[in-house]
């Protein structure tokens, strides 16, 4: 097995504890695939793991040091190899996919199985264009559909909408369910997030959206940065508030205001979902972008040595739209790769 490169870490801490390090190309099993990657994201997630900052997280990553090495959960590449068992792909086959809890998508080369959250990367978009479809919408879409139940013709507020997952939930909510959407943001993001499709965008320095006096049906906290009680008052009756960001009074909140038909309080962990409900959603995504309803957001791409930088960037809370990693030669463009 020949030596690849993977971003790796042996301790929490600042984005100076990755490094660069060869590892041996991972062997598919019978029933997996395996892929070369060509980009991935670097998400808040990665962030959190990597800073071991917080606690509960630590549960997952390892109480005094990190389990797994290599970090990153969402990749878009080619499929290089194949187990005798494997019949839903093939080797040359471009896809898309979330390594969920395994992580190990900041590297070269992925092993996933078959059944993963796994599928055919929409055509017509590149690899960085393929990942940043996936990143913040495989999140914004269960928390549209699932959590929310949002109805064409509903009132949506979405708050930091210039985020990743913001920017997923724009256009999710807007495009394909056909809501009337408003987007909170700094005044800088304003124009971003209206050619998302935001019919209505609010400078969160200027204006406190919980207090105009104009009322939603649903409002997701896509940056977590508001709360329950004090978004309630813009939540119109029966509606709902969610939020990415887990607090224990969101979590008595949610049970609380659970099956009273109030106003209601949710939060979900999308990245625990079962990988097949996650290959369904991938496909979905991909006839989305194909059909151009949803496009990717990219705030910068960074060679895959220049890991440290990219958590940078993502420590500092101001991303528009996606941070990704590349594998290909410097930081260009494979000419092969569809979309160039
Ligand atoms: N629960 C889950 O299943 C789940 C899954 C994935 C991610 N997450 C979490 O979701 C959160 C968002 O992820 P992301 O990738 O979208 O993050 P992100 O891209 O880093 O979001 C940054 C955005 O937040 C905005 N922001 C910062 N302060 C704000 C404020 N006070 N009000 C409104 N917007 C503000 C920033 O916009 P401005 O520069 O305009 O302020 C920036 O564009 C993270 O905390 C992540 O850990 C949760």
């Amino acid at each position: 097995m020949i030596n690849v490169k993977a971003i790796v870490y042996d301790r929490y801490g600042s984005p100076d504890v990755l490094r660069n390090e060869e590892v041996e190309t991972p062997a598919p099993g019978d029933r997996d695939v395996l892929v070369h990657v060509h980009a991935t994201s670097v998400t808040p997630t990665d962030a959190i793991f990597r800073s071991g900052r917080v606690v509960s997280a630590r549960m997952f990553t390892g109480p005094l040091r990190p389990r797994r090495r290599t970090l990153g959960g969402e990749i878009s590449g080619q499929v290089v190899a194949v187990g005798k068992g494997v019949t839903k792909f093939k080797v040359g086959d471009r896809v898309f996919a979330d390594t969920g809890s395994a992580l190990g998508a900041h590297a070269e080369y992925v092993r996933i199985s078959e059944d993963g959250a796994l599928a055919i990367a929409p055509a017509g978009l590149d690899h960085r264009e393929t990942v940043a479809v996936l990143d913040g919408m495989l999140t914004a879409l269960p928390f549209l559909r699932d959590g929310a139940r949002l109805r064409e013709g509903q009132e949506i507020l979405i708050n930091g909408a210039s985020g990743t997952v913001g920017a997923a939930a724009v256009q999710l909510a807007k495009h394909h369910v056909g809501a009337r959407v408003t987007g909170v943001c700094s005044t800088a993001k304003r124009e971003m997030v209206e050619s998302l499709g935001a019919d209505e965008v609010i400078d969160y320095a200027k204006a406190d959206f919980t207090r105009g006096g104009r009322t939603y049906d649903v409002i997701f906290d896509a940056a977590g940065k508001s709360s329950f009680s004090r978004c309630r008052r813009a939540l119109r009756p029966g509606g709902i508030y969610l939020t990415t960001t887990p607090s224990l009074t969101i979590f008595l909140r949610s049970l609380w205001t659970r099956g009273f038909g109030g106003k209601r309080a949710a939060i979900m962990f999308t990245g625990l979902r079962p990988d097949g409900d996650k290959a369904t959603d991938l496909r979905l995504l991909a006839e989305l972008a194909e059909a151009k309803t949803i496009r990717p957001v990219i705030d910068g791409v960074y060679p895959l040595a220049e890991a440290a930088e990219a958590h940078r960037r993502v420590d500092s809370g101001r991303k528009q739209g996606c941070v990704l990693l590349t594998t290909e030669q410097n930081g260009v463009p494979d000419p092969t790769a569809e979309g160039h």
